[in-house]
């Protein structure tokens, strides 16, 4: 599916009678952590069947549902259940809902994720703040036709992750004595996990966290100017002495555990 810049607008034009006319942070839940919507005060749900245009997920631990509400002090619109490449969306349906934020006039859009961690110090359900990203993914979501009207055709890729919020983040973390990394992600396709070998190259290249989404997003965002936070939870650690099996349930599991007591308290 391609999306126009018009079919963009009128899911925007839906959802926006919802939103108070405040400054909202726009967040996107990986894997485990619509653990943290507990925390979220709601003032709406809205399944994703509802939105014009919208695609379903389909994965365990996606929910469909875009939630309205307050986080602490903030105003902010949740995604809850996003669009990946190997469900066999294409790219302009996995960036669509950033595309819809913007238009939105959101501004600030914080991307989460499970992920592989690479490196020996990491634990599970450590946190990653994304400091950079490798796109390792078999397409870019800017191919294509380009409507000038999204931003500039090649965008600058130098600082695409806030580092004030890493910075914050960083901080408050240090505070609360919640283990943390400031690191590089890289995207894959999936859905199968990586080899013994493939973790070990892409740590000697520069990654160290691995998985499956983001990487789209944020180009996308970057694109229209947005404000790009990233934080992964490493649900599993590469180890080449020690191979563990990765589930889906486990990455879940420990998801859903470290978003509860960690990513709640320093976001
Ligand atoms: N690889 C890719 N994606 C992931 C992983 C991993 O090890 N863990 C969680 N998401």
């Amino acid at each position: 599916m391609n999306y126009t810049y018009e079919q963009a607008e009128e899911t925007a034009a839906f959802i926006k009678p919802y939103l108070e006319d405040e400054a909202y942070l726009a967040i996107t839940l990986g894997s485990g952590f619509d653990a943290c919507l507990g925390q979220v005060k709601m003032t709406y749900s809205i399944p994703y069947s509802e939105l014009p245009h919208f695609p379903v997920t389909s994965v365990m631990g996606h929910q469909g549902i875009l939630h309205i509400g307050k986080w602490a002090k903030k105003h902010v619109l949740i995604w809850s259940g996003r669009f990946h490449y190997y469900e066999g969306h294409s790219m302009q349906t996995i960036t669509f809902p950033v595309r819809v934020t913007k238009l939105l006039g959101i501004h600030d859009l914080l991307l989460t994720n499970a992920a592989g961690g690479l490196l020996e110090s990491m634990q599970p359900g450590s946190l990653m703040f994304i400091r950079d990203h490798i796109n390792f993914q078999p397409e870019n979501p800017l191919r294509g036709p380009h409507d000038s009207r999204w931003g500039p055709r090649f965008p600058d890729m130098n600082h695409v992750y806030d580092s004030e919020w890493i910075t914050s983040w960083s901080h408050l973390a240090k505070l609360l004595n919640i283990p943390y990394h400031i690191g590089v992600y890289l995207g894959l396709q999936g859905p199968s996990l990586e080899t013994p070998a493939e973790y070990s190259w892409f740590h000697q290249a520069g990654a160290h966290a691995v998985g499956m989404s983001t990487v789209p997003e944020a180009i996308v965002a970057r694109q229209m100017g947005m404000r790009i936070g990233g934080i992964s939870i490493i649900s599993n650690v590469f180890n080449p002495y020690e191979l563990t099996e990765t589930t889906h349930e486990g990455v879940l599991q420990i998801g859903r555990a470290s978003c509860r007591e960690r990513v709640c308290s320093v976001v």
